[in-house]
């Protein structure tokens, strides 16, 4: 039975129940709204709307629905209650008769939802902070096993410069502690509660809403009702945050495919994280990776989807706000399922260490050294900058990398080159001249993981 019968002489429509019904998305809601229920029914027991032996009653039916469901979870959607709110109430009027039908008295569903919702931000966005710890700690490992392994490091995707491994693991470090912190600010800023609220205008009863608060384990009460009950902000900033976290999620993807390829062989992923093809038996697909890139496309979608549901609706509680929790439910699922699966297939990565190295050697990834030796004698970059360029067009001519030019031809060049440009052209050199904070010289990632660490 709908809670909202009296005003009505005729049945809604079987379309509309179908329509309107929120139970198929927030059963999900399900042990928050117990919860808030227990809470509301201790407040309104404090202002005299229940005597303790109903409050004890309320309780014990209470904890016993949660039981049950908890037992059963399954009969929730069965029971074809208009929204979560509805079937815990039923539920309570089936067990204590009358006084189940107390408990609303104070409440509103719109304080309700925006309580349940938030208890649920609470506890789900604790749950993905671990994920992202999880995922920092392997991408650490990543950078620790591989701290000296060489690599090209590319701009517009054209080898440019030698890295490590180390290196690049790091980068994405930083970006997961972004994640992180980001994460985190918004657990802050919704740790209110919206309890007491009522439907808009705050409830009638004189509630200590501070306790209240206190009781659900938020930091504080929310302090405007019109605002509690028709803000979805940390909807917005739990999609927003997935967001940019697929988006790094996506990149490391997309680098660890391009990576994994034929062409480039630097990585060999492991056999638990890729698929074979039906046809192809040589093949070994980077599914995973692909999948996290992919989803991140959907979890965009659901940032746009609440954005743009929210961005025209009136003070206070619009219906459309009920479509707030299929896109969030399904970013928080996603996202989970893709830090699970980013830590797993960093665990298994094995970096093939040779290819990456020659192809850290070939395309001119140290005409840079060059042009800064170049410097060294007395020569003005830009100078440099030109006469390298016409080194390398005379290099790729003859097939062969800078090193490999005997001295007199570079002197052709450059008369100022002398045997000392050798070791300068090393990839170790290379590296190590990128000694500063943040470069990729290998004792500076050393010292920036033992910093992380
Ligand atoms: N199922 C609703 C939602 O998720 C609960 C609030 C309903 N409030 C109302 N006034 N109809 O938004």
């Amino acid at each position: 039975m709908a809670l909202w019968g009296g005003r009505f002489s005729g049945p809604s429509s079987e379309l509309f129940q179908l329509f309107n019904d929120s139970l198929p998305v927030d059963y999900r809601l399900v042990e928050q709204d117990i919860q808030g229920s227990v809470a509301w029914a201790s407040a309104i027991a404090s202002v005299g709307i229940l005597t303790s032996d109903e409050l004890t009653a309320l309780h014990k039916a209470l904890a016993e629905l949660l039981d049950e469901v908890r037992a059963e979870p399954a009969q929730i959607v069965a029971s074809g209650a208009e929204d979560i709110h509805s079937f815990v109430e039923q539920k309570l009027i089936e067990k204590v008769g009358d006084l189940g039908k107390k408990l609303h008295t104070g409440r509103s569903r719109n304080d309700q939802v925006a309580t349940d919702l938030k208890l649920w931000c609470k506890e789900e966005g604790a749950a993905v902070l671990e994920l992202l710890q999880g995922l920092r700690q392997e991408m650490l490992a990543v950078a620790e096993r591989e701290v000296d392994a060489v690599m090209p490091g590319y701009t517009h995707l054209q080898r440019a410069q030698p890295v490590t491994f180390g290196h690049w693991a790091l980068a994405y470090v930083e970006m997961f502690e972004r994640d992180i912190s980001r994460l985190e600010d918004t657990m802050n800023r919704l740790n209110t509660c919206p309890l007491g609220s009522g439907a808009l205008a705050g409830t009638a009863y004189p509630i200590d809403r501070y306790a209240l608060a206190q009781s659900l384990n938020f930091a504080a009460p929310t302090l405007n009702s019109l605002d509690s009950v028709s803000d979805r902000d940390h909807v917005v900033e739990l999609c927003s945050n997935a967001s940019i976290s697929m988006m790094h999620l996506s990149r490391m993807a997309e680098d660890m495919i391009f990576f994994n390829s034929g062409e480039a062989n630097f990585i060999e992923l492991a056999d638990n994280v890729t698929s074979g093809s039906s046809l192809m038996p040589q093949k070994k697909n980077p599914d995973a990776l692909e999948l996290i890139r992919g989803k991140a496309g959907r979890v965009y979608g659901s940032l746009v989807g609440i954005l743009t549901t929210m961005k025209a609706l009136p003070l206070a509680y619009n219906k459309d706000m009920q479509e707030d929790k299929e896109g969030l439910f399904d970013v928080i699922d996603s996202w989970s399922l893709c830090l699970k699966m980013a830590a797993l297939v960093l665990e298994g990565v094995q970096v093939n260490r040779d290819n990456a190295r020659t192809a850290a050697q070939q395309g001119y990834a140290n005409a840079t050294e060059l042009a800064d030796y170049l410097v060294s004698k007395g020569m003005p970059f830009r100078e440099a900058h030109h006469v390298v360029g016409e080194v390398v067009v005379q290099a790729i001519s003859e097939g062969k990398a800078i090193e490999e030019l005997p001295l007199e031809q570079l002197q052709g060049f450059a008369a100022v080159i002398g045997a000392d440009v050798y070791p300068n052209l090393t990839i170790e050199a290379c590296l190590e001249k990128r000694d500063v904070l943040g470069g990729t010289a290998v004792n500076q990632v050393k010292a920036a993981i033992a910093a992380k660490k």
